[in-house]
């Protein structure tokens, strides 16, 4: 039997009971969706699986994004996030996938920079430092219920404009190829974002987000860093310290996260993330 404990007072919960991710079947597939849906977040402890298994589980929740161009795994469903290279030797800190690391410690939320952002993200972890590299999350839905309604009026029915390129020269100007940012031009998505039957608002913001339309550049930058500040307090996050083989789930529309720092040049971590991709544009649900 199947069920849910919370892990925080706004969100996220730890499955307990028996799942075997491996081989899902759909009463166990229609209870994790309820969950996630009241929850955000969920944590399934010791799923040790392999990237076949995980693309098995992924695809009972819907079809998956293939990884884009310029991350490791790209062209196939799989995101691969680690330190070492396929000769099992750590990378230099300043090696392209250190540096997409690094990226991931920036809040953000997954894919908020394509047309169609991905609804959630499901990440395994394979190997996981002794120190650090936790992951943090923020409830969304809980940070725009606690917005003044001063900031909610400034973003209801308006856009943000979000790049991938945003975030990587946050980071380093020189990551990103010139075909990758021809690759992944600026889109615009709604400040704020409802579930499928119009309810439970969130934020919808993040590393990505760059500008708001109908705002001057510095105007706007300034409202994205201003309502950041506010969803970042302690109180909206919640930390996952993983152990060996979690798999974590997450909607990407109602939660933001970011990776924590661990000794990369000493330590390996190696997660692997799948991403069940969304059916329109949120703009038109
Ligand atoms: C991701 C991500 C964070 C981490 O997989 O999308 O941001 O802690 N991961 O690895
Ligand atoms: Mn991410």
């Amino acid at each position: 039997m199947l069920s849910f404990t919370p892990l925080h007072p706004l969100f996220a919960a730890r499955a307990e009971g028996f799942i075997d991710a491996g081989t899902i079947n759909a009463d166990v597939c229609s209870q994790i969706k309820a969950a996630l849906r009241q929850y955000s977040v969920l944590i399934f402890p010791n799923q040790a699986i392999d990237d076949d298994e995980q693309i098995h589980f992924t695809r009972q929740f819907g079809p998956l994004e293939a990884t884009k161009i310029g991350t490791e795994g790209t062209g196939t469903p799989l995101v691969i996030l680690r330190n070492f290279d396929d000769k099992n030797r750590l990378v230099a800190s300043d090696h392209r996938q250190n540096l997409n690391n690094r990226a991931n410690q920036l809040w953000h939320t997954d894919s908020s920079f394509k047309p169609i952002p991905a609804k959630a993200s499901i990440l395994s972890a394979r190997e996981i430092p002794l120190c650090g590299g936790d992951t943090h999350f923020v409830s969304m839905r809980a940070v725009y219920r606690s917005l003044p309604n001063v900031l909610k009026s400034r973003i209801n029915d308006r856009y943000a404009l979000h790049s991938y390129a945003a975030s990587r020269d946050a980071i380093d100007p020189k990551l990103m190829t010139q075909q990758e940012r021809m690759a992944l031009p600026p889109v615009r998505q709604p400040m704020v974002l409802h579930d499928e039957n119009g309810l439970n608002p969130s934020l919808y913001l993040g590393s990505h987000a760059c500008a708001v339309e109908g705002l001057p550049e510095f105007e706007g930058q300034q409202l994205i860093q201003e309502l950041m500040e506010f969803a970042t307090q302690p109180e909206f996050i919640f930390t996952h310290a993983w152990t060996q083989y979690d798999l974590v789930m997450w909607d990407n529309r109602a939660v933001i996260h970011r990776a924590t720092p661990y000794r990369q040049g000493d330590e390996r971590r190696h997660m692997v993330r799948t991403t069940i991709a969304g059916s329109c544009p949120i703009s038109e649900h």
